[in-house]
């Protein structure tokens, strides 16, 4: 309990605004430490956990941080200029979808789900898995990227996985974050714990020495805007920025990856660069101008991110498009929140995917209304500072998003992030409220992993588009 006392002291202190190098504790040395004082606790009844404030108020408190921007980015005001990486990409077509096999064998259920237009390229024998779905291009090039999900304290804390850097290679892992534009690792940086990239053995390491600073989710880091091979599988990009990190928040120390790899667009890119999905697309490097994520749930393994491709395995039915409403985080227009068949009333939201969150955070009212819409649920400020609310955790009420007029339902093991106490009823929701005196737009909804999971999306940069598919996660 002093630990929480602690941790909000500290969260209090730092304020909305400037977001110091160098804040108290970070979340996993504040988890390794729960865990170390009151093993017991967290985990006491079954499976359902117990409400870890601490994590999420820095969560929240990182987000308001991250977008702080936002504002700006969404009217128009100090963007980069769209350079058109995608010119000669045509929309992902996903009607006429061909399986690609990991070996030669036979399919299995796949096949027997009804889906339009399905091809087969090859001749599958007995037994294998089909394992991706591309459009039919002969020479489709595309590369999948194995995440390993960090859980602690039953959330999904973040979603990493390995690039390769320089010449000869060297492997770092790094966050995968749609919510930023900038690639960044360690360089020579004395205060970092994580593996750091040895830019003097690269023969072709350059260093601009242009100094950069980026604020994200879990902190602020800082250094220069270098350049090197950045490479993916048999997938690479000659000279991609990213910045040499000197310095990073104590958040980011207790993180679990090397770096970051931001997957928004160029136009909010502090260090005015290509992402590197970017630099893929410009080097037409890809089948198609898309990337997918599928997104576990309290599992390490079995996440990815399919770049230039779309995986069926991955999905239980078709592809909903939705139109960006801008190219600068993605975002989409969204209508409202569902509780069961009760809807908020229709409001004009801009969504941003964001899958380096892993809450959904909504203007405090638009909170309100929604948690309203779910007997029981009341409004938990007291305990925990303004924009949380609680709900009853045998509460059956499915809630969702609204996109397009149509729900987008939330599997409820996300929704809930955790019992308020070993022997309370009431559970802490996922979908958080924000005080507009935060500075975020009121308008603006940052969607998270606790949707993100329900949905295996896909990033259509080429279209404009955000493709949701029902994901196998909630079968
Ligand atoms: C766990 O919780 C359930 C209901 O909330 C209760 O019936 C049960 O006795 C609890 N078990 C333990 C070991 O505390
Ligand atoms: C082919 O696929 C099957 C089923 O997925 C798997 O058991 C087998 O190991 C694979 N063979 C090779 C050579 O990858
Ligand atoms: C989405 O964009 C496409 C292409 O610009 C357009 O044809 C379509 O009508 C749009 N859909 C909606 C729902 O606005
Ligand atoms: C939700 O919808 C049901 C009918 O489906 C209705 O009876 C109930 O009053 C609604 N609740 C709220 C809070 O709007």
């Amino acid at each position: 309990m002093n630990l929480h006392v602690a941790l909000f002291s500290s969260i209090l202190a730092i304020g909305s605004g400037a977001h110091p190098l160098e804040p108290a504790r970070g979340k996993r040395h504040f988890i390794a430490n729960l865990r170390r004082q009151t093993p017991a606790v967290k985990l006491q009844n079954g499976t359902e956990p117990v409400f870890d404030a601490g994590l999420v108020r820095m969560e929240v408190q990182g987000l308001l941080n991250k977008y702080s921007m936002a504002s700006d980015f969404l009217n128009g005001i100090n963007l980069n200029p769209d350079t058109h990486p995608d010119t000669g990409y045509a929309p992902f077509n996903d009607t006429p979808i061909v399986q690609y096999w990991a070996n030669n064998s036979k399919p299995s259920s796949l096949l027997t789900r009804p889906r339009p237009a399905l091809s087969v390229r090859g001749a599958p024998a007995a037994g294998a898995e089909p394992i991706l779905g591309l459009p039919d291009e002969p020479y489709a090039s595309f590369e999948l990227m194995p995440l390993t999900d960090d859980v602690a304290d039953g959330m999904d804390v973040a979603y990493y996985g390995a690039l390769k850097f320089g010449t000869p290679a060297q492997a770092l892992t790094v966050s995968v974050d749609t919510g930023s534009a900038d690639l960044w690792v360690p360089v020579a940086c004395p205060g970092c714990s994580h593996e750091q990239f040895d830019a003097a053995a690269s023969s072709t390491y350059r260093n601009s020495g242009r100094r950069v600073s980026v604020t994200y989710g879990a902190g602020r880091v800082a250094g220069t805007v270098a350049s090197d091979t950045v490479a993916l599988g048999a997938l690479s990009v000659d000279a991609q920025k990213f910045v040499a990190v000197r310095t990073e928040s104590q958040d980011f120390m207790d993180y679990a990856s090397s770096g970051l790899l931001g997957l928004a667009f160029r136009s909010i890119s502090r260090m005015n660069a290509p992402t590197f999905f970017e630099g893929l697309l410009a080097g037409h490097k890809l089948a198609a101008g898309i990337f997918s994520t599928h997104l576990t749930r309290g599992s390490a393994d079995g996440s990815q991110i399919c770049f230039g491709c779309f995986d069926l395995t991955k999905t239980t039915g078709p592809v909903e498009w939705l139109n960006l409403t801008s190219k600068t985080y993605w975002t989409v227009t969204m209508d409202g929140l569902g509780a069961g068949r009760n809807r908020t009333a229709p409001l004009n939201l801009i969504a941003a995917v964001d899958t380096g969150s892993s809450l959904i955070l909504v203007a405090d009212d638009v909170a309100k209304q929604f948690y309203g819409l779910i007997p029981g649920s009341q409004d938990a400020s007291a305990t925990y500072g303004s924009g949380f609310y609680t709900y009853p955790c045998s509460s059956t009420v499915t809630a969702s998003l609204i996109f397009s007029n149509r729900p987008y339902s939330i599997h409820k093991d996300d929704m809930n992030l955790g019992k308020l106490s070993d022997e309370s009823e009431d559970c802490v929701g996922g979908i958080i409220g924000v005080s507009s005196e935060h500075g975020l737009p009121a308008n603006l909804a940052i969607i998270g992993d606790v949707f993100l999971k329900s949905w295996y999306t896909t990033f259509d940069y080429a279209g404009s588009r955000l493709g949701l598919a029902p994901s196998i996660n909630n079968h």
